[in-house]
């Protein structure tokens, strides 16, 4: 096997846990030797089928990590960086969901799960109910076709969920004939605002048709004086990211005639904007911000495949990637999105643009 052959990422990283994945054509054992300021450490593949992931718990925060993998004939090196550990208590944390797709279609399309999307929906509310967060934050897509099987079948699969749902739709959520009113039927408002206490309050704004409405416009003008913290979900970009080009830029199409109103977030201290649609993990610092951040969240259906963990404490808000449970079906994404770019002729499937450049948002925003 070539070193080209062999692939390796880091996947999810917080103060204390690094996960690595690893993917290779041949079986054989594959090693991770980690160094950092503390010493080293070697982790080995027990199963030895050249696909997987290494976990390394028990890491020192804000520090530096050397990975060297090796398989057999190939070697790959990463280098990361532990988040720094928090100087205050966790006072909230959500579960990032964006774009699930949920659909009844048994070929998948294009590195995206179309067969398993129920499967990943209802491992992300096992993961939920796990972890605990006040709420799950949704920011669309819930549905592929939006048609009333779809619905259904989302409905039954988040009923399971131990804790609160905030969701807003997206353009597939919104199809014709009847997916604007099963929105409302399954889901309720599509438009939103709730006081989380603390003097927080988040924003669910419907972007599904590309545009960002005026009764959403509204919502977040009332919400610029927010005493604490701001969090608003859109499916569709508030603002452009140059990490976002290929295929289509996701933004809303009307940001010219609420340009003020975006320049008055931008310049909100304290403001989480989250957003879906492209699903490319990236991090935006809109021109002019002074405050806000935009995180264009990761779906679980392709690849990078996986949900944010969002812990706010009083300094910033800790956010860590954490991936689908199989690492075969990343993998699957990832080699199949490769094949389709280069079948079609459509870069925005390759895996290399859609990992983002922004390290899976395993990232601090401190206010
Ligand atoms: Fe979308």
């Amino acid at each position: 096997m070539s070193n080209e052959e062999f692939f390796a990422e880091v996947l999810s990283v917080d103060e204390s846990r690094i996960v690595v994945a690893y993917d290779g054509p041949v079986h054989g054992e594959v090693t991770l030797e980690a160094i950092s300021g503390d010493g080293s450490e070697l982790l080995r593949s027990g199963e030895c089928v050249g696909i997987g992931r290494f976990e390394l718990a028990n890491c020192s925060p804000d520090s530096d990590y050397a990975l060297h993998l090796t398989a057999p004939g190939a070697e790959r090196r990463l280098v990361c960086r532990t988040l720094p550990r928090p100087a205050t208590p966790e006072l909230r944390r959500f579960l990032l969901l964006a774009d699930p797709h949920v659909s009844f279609k048994t070929e998948n399309r294009k590195g995206r799960f179309f067969a398993e999307s129920a499967l990943l929906l209802e491992e992300f509310v096992h993961l939920a109910n796990q972890l605990r967060p006040e709420a799950v934050l949704c920011v669309g897509d819930l549905t592929n076709a939006g048609t009333n099987e779809e619905y259904r079948l989302c409905r039954t699969i988040l009923d399971a969920l131990a804790l609160p749902l905030l969701a807003v739709p997206g353009n597939h959520d919104v199809l014709p004939p009847g997916g604007t009113e099963l929105w409302r039927k399954f889901f309720g408002a599509p438009e939103f605002q709730r006081e989380l206490g603390r003097g927080d309050r988040i924003v669910g704004l419907d972007t599904s048709s590309g545009y960002l409405s005026e009764s959403g416009a509204a919502l977040l003008r009332d919400a610029l004086d927010t005493p604490g913290l701001l969090i608003v979900l859109s499916h569709y970009l508030l603002y452009p990211t140059p990490d976002i080009h290929r295929g289509s830029n996701g933004v809303i199409a009307n940001t010219a005639e609420y340009a003020e109103l975006l320049e008055q977030l931008a310049c909100r201290p304290h403001t989480l904007l989250y957003t879906g649609h492209q699903n490319i993990p990236v991090v935006t610092a809109p021109a002019g911000a002074r405050g806000i951040r935009q995180w264009t969240l990761p779906q679980p259906c392709q690849y990078p495949c996986g949900h944010l963990l969002a812990r706010f404490h009083a300094e910033g808000v800790w956010h860590t990637f954490l991936p689908i449970g199989s690492e075969v079906l990343r993998q699957w994404s990832r080699t199949a999105g490769d094949r389709a770019a280069a079948f079609y002729g459509e870069r925005q499937w390759e895996s290399v643009y859609r990992r983002g450049r922004c390290g899976l948002l395993n990232q601090v925003y401190f206010f």
